[in-house]
């Protein structure tokens, strides 16, 4: 039966940590501002989880709903607006953005300094260079994760499915700079079953629930499940958790495994914004 990676347990310890710093600090707290675009009732959940752990870390917190029907011009404006703003330390543009709004466009225009969520192209591209500033939180959140169970990935074969900006390629870069050898597969990619069993380190990141089954992993992995699948009335992963956990020596829950681990890595870089600033 394998070891779960619990990343409830670990944010909270991450999160009391922060409080304790905020709680010392005699200035003005640190600041995030979330801008939230339309009522996708996934996105509304999130970013009222975000708010409210904001809060209770004694952040300065602002939400700013638009309708979904709001232009690039209002957004950009707002954007702009909040770059400028002496209280606001960290922007997070809520994903998804409505179809008629070219989303690349709009996380360009956040400073890069102020960029939490890490999706600025000069952020991904320090992060490709090995010497990040904002790194993107759910990564960052499976590499503490890793770290905090002792899972040393050097030299390991990592298997990452999906490339998307924000989860698959920035995971790469991130187990890669730390000398793991790393396969990104993806839709397209042959063989996918295969190439899953090779893997010691394996990273779900598909948004396919239950995809990665008991014969995709190799005996004593450690599977990590970014997924986050809407079924029914409940969020299930992109790993058949059940008869996966069988054959794996690590693996992460959902929910309790990355979502949390997640909010914890946007508020720990609202933080080092704010600590940039101050120097
Ligand atoms: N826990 C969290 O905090 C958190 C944060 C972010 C995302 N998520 C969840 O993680 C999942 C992935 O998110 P995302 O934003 O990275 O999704 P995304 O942008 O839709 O990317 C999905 C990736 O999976 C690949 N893929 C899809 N179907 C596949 C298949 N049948 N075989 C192999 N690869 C396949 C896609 O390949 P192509 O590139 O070829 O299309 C793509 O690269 C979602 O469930 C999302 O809700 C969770």
């Amino acid at each position: 039966m394998a070891t779960l990676l619990d990343g409830k347990k670990l944010s909270q310890k991450i999160i009391s940590q922060l409080k304790e710093d905020i709680q010392k600090l005699k200035k003005l707290p640190p600041g995030l501002a979330v801008i939230l675009v339309g009522d996708n009732p996934a996105s509304k959940i999130y970013v009222s989880k975000k708010e409210k752990t904001a809060k209770e870390l004694g952040m300065y917190s602002e939400v700013h709903r638009l309708p979904r029907a709001a232009s690039e011009k209002e957004i950009l404006s707002l954007i702009q607006f909040l770059n400028e703003s002496p209280k606001i330390h960290g922007i997070l543009v809520q994903m998804p953005l409505p179809p008629h709004i070219q989303t690349q466009f709009i996380l360009n225009a956040v400073s890069p300094h102020k960029d939490v969520d890490g999706f600025h192209p000069f952020n991904l591209g320090r992060l490709m260079m090995g010497d990040p500033l904002f790194i993107p939180c759910t990564p960052q959140g499976i590499m503490e994760l890793l770290k905090e169970y002792h899972i040393d990935v050097a030299g390991k074969k990592a298997v990452v499915v999906g490339r998307s900006l924000i989860v698959g390629k920035p995971m790469a870069h991130l187990l890669l700079s730390q000398n793991a050898t790393v396969t990104i597969c993806h839709s397209k990619t042959k063989n996918l079953e295969e190439e899953c069993q090779t893997a010691d380190i394996l990273i779900a990141a598909i948004g396919q629930p239950h995809f990665i089954k008991n014969s995709f992993v190799k005996k004593g992995a450690v599977v990590v499940d970014v997924g986050m699948n809407r079924l029914k009335d409940k969020i299930v992963g992109d790993v058949d958790f059940d008869t996966v956990q069988e054959k794996v020596s690590y693996i992460t829950p959902v929910p309790g495994g990355i979502g949390p681990m997640t909010i914890a890595m946007l508020l720990k870089n609202t933080y080092k914004a704010f600590l940039n600033t101050a120097l």
